[in-house]
């Protein structure tokens, strides 16, 4: 098993991962320009886990100077509770962490009660009951 930076040409692999993923919600930022555009932002820091050459797992990761932002932990059904979230997790933090980036945030659905169970037994991990999310899109018209 390997961690390592996520990269362009893995789009389509990722893609399929995240299509049999049933908790990911797929958006146009999911397309290939706007996926490499988040990895040149981002430099390094998006990660994924191979095993035996086949991608396994996978975490986006970013930050805004301030504050860093997960999405899309996935992991293939048949290598779940091996520890690959977890590593994906460390090994994302510490890259922000080198970055100054010492607090971060993943906003989960609340209809995805697995999801919920994993990140309420992250230890270092905290649940925000004091947060209300706001999103607005602009409109393209
Ligand atoms: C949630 C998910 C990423 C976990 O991946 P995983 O590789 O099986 O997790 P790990 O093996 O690294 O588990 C790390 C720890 O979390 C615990 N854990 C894993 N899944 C859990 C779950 N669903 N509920 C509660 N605890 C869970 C493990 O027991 C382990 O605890 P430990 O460190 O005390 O041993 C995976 O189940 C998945 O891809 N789910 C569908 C997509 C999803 O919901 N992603 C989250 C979007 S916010």
């Amino acid at each position: 098993m390997s961690v390592r930076p996520i990269v362009p040409a893995d789009h389509p692999a990722l893609l399929a991962l995240w299509r049999r993923t049933p908790g990911l919600q797929l958006r146009g930022e999911d397309d290939f320009d706007p996926f490499c555009a988040y990895l040149e932002r981002n430099p390094r820091l998006s990660l994924l886990v191979e095993l035996d050459g086949r991608i396994v797992a996978s975490l986006l990761v970013g930050h805004d100077g301030r504050r860093g932002y997960l999405q899309h932990l996935a992991v293939d059904e048949s290598c779940r509770g091996r520890g690959f979230a977890r590593a994906l997790l460390d090994e994302a933090l510490a890259g922000l962490a080198g970055l100054g980036i010492d607090k971060s945030h993943v906003f989960v659905l609340r209809d995805a009660p697995q999801a919920l169970a994993f990140w309420a037994a992250q230890a270092d991990w905290e649940g925000r009951g004091d947060i209300q999310v706001y999103s607005t899109r602009r409109s393209s018209e």
